[in-house]
This record gives C-alpha cells, sequence and structure tokens, in this order.
C-alpha cells in the first residue's frame, strides 16, 4: 500500500468506540481523510446494504472496531453477541470481497483458555471459555474462511484510552476518595494504551504484509498491578490491595493468563511497543481531574 496523504480510511465504531476514536486521531494526523460510523443498525447485516455503503464511501482501507463487548452481559446475550462479533465480520468481508479494499479487523486476547503460561503465540490454540471469546474467536474465522486477498486480523488486549470508560479510568474514579480498594490479582495480561495501538496498526498497514498479528504495548501486568501504577501515577493515596478472582466473581471465566507475544509485529515493522506503564502514565497525566471525575 502507498503511503499517498490523500488515502481514506473508514473506521467501522470510530465514532464513539474506544479504539476506533484513536485510530481516527491517529490516521487524520498522518494525513489522511478518515470517515467514521456509529455503532451497526440493522442494515450494516445486510451484505448488499453494506456492498453499496463501501462503494458510496470509495475507502482505500476498512477498519473494523464494531464488537460486542461487553463481556459479562455477553453471557446472558449470546445470540447478541454472536450476531455482532460473528455474523458481522463475516458480512463485512463478503461485502468488501472484489472491492480490494483491504480490511483491518480487531480481535481479542481473550480468544484463548489462560492456561498456556507463556505469552501467547498467534498460532496457539484458540480455546476460549467465555461467549465473548468465543464469539470473537469466531468472527476472526468467519473472516479467514472467505479467503480475503488484503486482511489483517489485529488481536488486543486490556484496553484504555482517551474518551471513553475504560477499566483504568474506573479505578481513577474509584479510587480518587478512597482509603483502599480490592483489584484482582491472579488474571495477567497485556495492558494497552489505544493512541499507541492505533499507531503501530498504522504502521503495520503500511507494511502491506496482511495477516494475523497480536499487538498490545510491552510487558505484562495483573488488573491490580495496573490499578497501581494508574493510582500512583495520579498521585492518590488509595492503597490497591491484591485480591483473588474468587472474591470478586464475574459472570465470564476470563483466562488468568493471556500476555500477547507480539514479535511477529515486531518482525514486520521493526518496531518494539513501548511499555505499559510508560503508556499509563502519559494516560493519567493527560487526563484532567474533571475528566476523571465524570
Ligand atoms: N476494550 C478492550 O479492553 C478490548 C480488549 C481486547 C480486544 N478488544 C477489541 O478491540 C475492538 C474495539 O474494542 P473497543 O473497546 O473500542 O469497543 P467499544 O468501544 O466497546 O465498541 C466498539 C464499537 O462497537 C459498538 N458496540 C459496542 N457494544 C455493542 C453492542 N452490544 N452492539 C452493537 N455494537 C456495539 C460500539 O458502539 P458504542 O460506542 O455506541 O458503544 C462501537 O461502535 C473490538 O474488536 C474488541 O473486541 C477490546
Amino acid at each position: 500500500m502507498s503511503e499517498e496523504a490523500s488515502q481514506k480510511a473508514l473506521v467501522l465504531g470510530g465514532q464513539s468506540g474506544l479504539l476506533g476514536m484513536s485510530l481516527a486521531e491517529a490516521f487524520a494526523h498522518d494525513g489522511w481523510e478518515v470517515s467514521v460510523t456509529p455503532r451497526p443498525e440493522h442494515w450494516a447485516y445486510d451484505v448488499e446494504s453494506l456492498r453499496e455503503f463501501f462503494q458510496k464511501e470509495s475507502p482505500d482501507l476498512v477498519l473494523n472496531t464494531w464488537a460486542y463487548t461487553q463481556v459479562d452481559l455477553a453471557e446472558d446475550e449470546p445470540e447478541e453477541a454472536r450476531r455482532v462479533n460473528k455474523i458481522l465480520p463475516g458480512i463485512i468481508g463478503k461485502a468488501l470481497k472484489g472491492l480490494d479494499i483491504p480490511l483491518v479487523h480487531y480481535s481479542t486476547d481473550f480468544v484463548f483458555d489462560g492456561k498456556k503460561g507463556t505469552p501467547y503465540l498467534e498460532d496457539d490454540k484458540a480455546d476460549a471459555e467465555s461467549v465473548y471469546g468465543k464469539t470473537k474467536r469466531d468472527g476472526e474465522k468467519a473472516l479467514l474462511d472467505l479467503g480475503l486477498d488484503k486482511l489483517f486480523i489485529i488481536r488486543t488486549a486490556w484496553l484504555f484510552g482517551p474518551k471513553k470508560k475504560n477499566f483504568v479510568k474506573t479505578m481513577l474514579t474509584l479510587c480518587k476518595d478512597r482509603e483502599n480498594i480490592g483489584v484482582v490479582h491472579d488474571q495477567v495480561g497485556s495492558p494497552t494504551y489505544t493512541p499507541d495501538l492505533a499507531q503501530y496498526s498504522l504502521a503495520l498497514i503500511k507494511t502491506g504484509q496482511y495477516g494475523l498479528y497480536h499487538l498490545a504495548n510491552s510487558g505484562r501486568a495483573s488488573w491490580c498491578e495496573l490499578a497501581s501504577e494508574a493510582v500512583r501515577a495520579a498521585g492518590y493515596s488509595c492503597t490497591v490491595n491484591p485480591i483473588p478472582s474468587e472474591d470478586y466473581p464475574q459472570k465470564a471465566q476470563r483466562p488468568a493468563f493471556s500476555v500477547l507475544d507480539t514479535s511477529r509485529f515486531t518482525q514486520a515493522t521493526g518496531i518494539t511497543p513501548r511499555p505499559w506503564l510508560q503508556a499509563v502514565q502519559e494516560y493519567v497525566y493527560s487526563e484532567t481531574a474533571e475528566n476523571l471525575s465524570q
């Protein structure tokens, strides 16, 4: 793909999605014309309508961040999760078939069962235990089965970033006026800052080396460690105490260990993602007290 400044990116979910908004900003900053959509409406589930939409928009690249992301609620609404996470990517892929427009589709570390114990590679078995993880994996497969020539699937993890509710922001809001809080310490993953992910996605896309990639900030953390560092960066005195998952019951089974190995991305781009700790500090410093209290 050329690096002409006049190219157009269409970000599905870029109007209000956590990652989508960062993608829209990064691509615009890089000189792309950017078009964004809100969450998918009924017409998006029709191949012909979607194809007409793509033809009208005429983008050089489509990025799909549309997803059913409420991990616990998905256990109660498996059909709706399946519709957004499995059926819709297949429809997007079919609508793009033959149009020669590259597609970037985002997926998740929750496709893994978390039992491996060392960082997950792209080709490791994806045996999700939650409805969310299973439907996201099925969405990947739906796209891969179409045999699209120009497809990136990017699995990422534990997102935090500006303009939308996320785990780090929730922790800061809770910890602002509290003396202590208990946060799960027996789930370990790859915290990832959406502006970083957007920049790294852009770099990967420019290589034209299509395929399945893991992409996250470097390092690993438990939810407790992530919350502790965010609270420290904010200068709050709240103590973050480690607790086991059984003390914070959640409907969906989450992987105990879902750290992503990003070396395939580094081989393709020459970029080593910066540590999540640097990124979380930047994020916390960039949020104003007013934002955090929302
Ligand atoms: N957030 C994470 O920690 C995380 C971790 C790993 C992978 N990912 C993946 O990264 C991608 C982007 O995630 P994100 O956190 O940016 O997602 P998000 O902000 O929750 O949502 C992304 C888009 O999907 C829409 N959406 C959310 N829930 C929906 C539902 N139930 N029905 C229909 N549309 C819905 C959103 O609409 P609204 O803005 O109107 O809600 C938005 O347009 C997804 O593929 C996700 O699976 C996310």
